[in-house]
């Protein structure tokens, strides 16, 4: 295959969706000697640190695949009919016939984009989502931005400055990118093991780093499904006087508060990680998306209204960058009134579905590093090589999922991860079961302690 040059292989060619991959003889190595070419051992390491998961775009079904059309949590690609869990609409938002039917009215309205950017103008529809956001976080203030890498790239450099970030080893690469950002404007960055409250402290209590500082952390992780001890980080950044970043995309809308009444463990009103710990803002400043449990171009940041100011202007997507679609707009909006009036049950029955799933794994004695009971269930192979088998057989057999292969997971956590949403059924959890019997029949997966 000749690329763009004549000569190497185009890094942006894409297999054909017809009959086999059109460039299946596409070899990461190839595109690895390219990148060495350029003299750029970013690139180089990068290409290298993604060749499992370029080696199974080009030959998997379930990488880079074309979805042709959706019924429900039911999506086909070709021929094939498969259940999702590889969607991140937690709440099932995106199929809610309320929502869908309010949106023509907003876009009758407003068109169907703003085109100024937030600082040029902003419809008021964004001031209504801050007030009702802030309201439902019990935070200050919060600032809505098209999505969450726009603010890590801007808000981690002008909260970094020149000072120190500490790094959780496994945060989410937005957020290593927007740390990346603020080193090369003179930040200094240092990781920390994954969670490790000791680690980071050890650093925090070396005195030669320079202020100020902050904390960098995934809130409910996306491989994982586990949270971390936001209150043991929130206390270690007040007692250093650092920031707490707390990236929260797969908490905010699945849980909450705790309330006596609460339906579930989850919590009440999908208020995210600081209220879930019952924690204060005081010196955590919150970042989530509506782009996972409300199905919505939309993020937020929660913090003082003085820094939401400051970064009007010093976060360069409140001004450079293009706007929300009006949809998004309506459907966080109108996905906030459902959340005020049936998001606990939604969340409820999120709850029942992945208990399912996670007592169907215990009864079949596998491991899974999910300890929360939250809805992103990871299911690690003991061959990490039989990654692409594993795959086929459950598409085959109607499963769609995340292939969690290295660098989305560590290589001992090789395997495939499940997302349960409050739209998929009973029915479909129960074949779901059904098929990880099989798999485990098949396939040597990892054992659970003790098993
Ligand atoms: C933890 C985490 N942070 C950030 C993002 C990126 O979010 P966005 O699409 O809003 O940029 C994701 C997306 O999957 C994520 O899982």
């Amino acid at each position: 295959m000749r690329g763009t040059d004549g000569n190497e292989p185009s890094l942006l060619a894409r297999p054909d969706r017809n009959g086999a991959p059109a460039h299946a003889s596409v070899d990461p190595r190839q595109a690895l000697r390219w990148g060495a070419r350029q003299h750029d051992r970013w690139l180089e390491r990068w290409i290298r640190s993604t060749e499992d998961l370029a080696r199974l775009q080009y030959s998997h079904r379930m990488l880079d695949a074309v979805i042709d059309e959706i019924d429900g949590r039911q999506i086909r690609v070709g021929d094939q009919w498969l259940t999702d869990y590889a969607s991140c609409n937690y709440l099932g938002l995106d199929l809610d016939q309320e929502i869908i039917e309010a949106v023509p009215e907003y876009l009758r309205r407003w068109g169907t984009h703003p085109s100024w950017s937030r600082l040029l103008g902003s419809p008021i529809l964004y001031e209504q989502i801050e007030d009702k956001l802030t309201a439902l976080l019990g935070c200050e203030d919060t600032l809505l931005l098209p999505t969450i890498t726009h603010i890590h790239m801007s808000v981690i450099p002008v909260l970094a400055g020149g000072g120190t970030v500490f790094l959780d080893s496994r945060a989410h690469k937005t957020i290593y990118d927007g740390c990346a950002l603020a080193q090369a404007r003179g930040a200094a960055v240092q990781r920390f093991a994954h969670e490790s409250l000791d680690h980071l402290e050890a650093l925090l209590r070396d005195s030669s780093w320079r202020r100020p500082g902050m904390i960098c952390i995934d809130g409910v992780n996306s491989m994982t499904g586990n949270a971390p001890d936001l209150a043991a980080f929130a206390a270690l950044a007040r007692e250093y006087d650092v920031i707490l970043y707390v990236d929260d995309a797969h908490g905010f809308g699945v849980i909450g508060e705790r309330s006596p009444d609460e339906p579930c463990d989850y919590g009440i009103r999908g208020n995210s990680i600081v209220r879930h710990a019952a924690e204060s803002y005081e010196n955590v400043v919150l970042v989530g998306g509506f782009s996972k449990a409300y199905s919505s171009l939309l993020a937020f940041i929660a913090c003082p209204t003085a820094l939401k100011q400051v970064l009007k202007t010093a976060a360069p997507p409140y001004l450079y960058s293009g706007p929300s679609p009006v949809a998004s707009l309506a459907t966080v909006l109108e996905g906030l009134q459902v959340n005020d009036l049936r998001g606990d049950q939604l969340r409820s029955k999120l709850h029942h579905l992945t208990h399912r799933v996670l007592d169907r794994l215990r009864e079949l004695g596998l491991q899974t590093p999910n300890h929360s009971g939250f809805p992103i269930i990871e299911v690690p192979l003991a061959d990490p090589d039989s990654v692409d088998e594993v795959g086929s057989m459950l598409f085959d057999r109607g499963i769609y999922v995340t292939m969690a292969v290295y660098p989305l997971v560590p290589r001992d956590e090789v395997g495939f991860r499940l997302q349960l949403t409050a739209a998929n059924t009973d029915e479909q959890v129960d074949h779901l079961c059904v098929v990880l019997g099989e798999v485990a029949e098949r396939f040597k997966l990892q054992r659970a302690a003790g098993e």
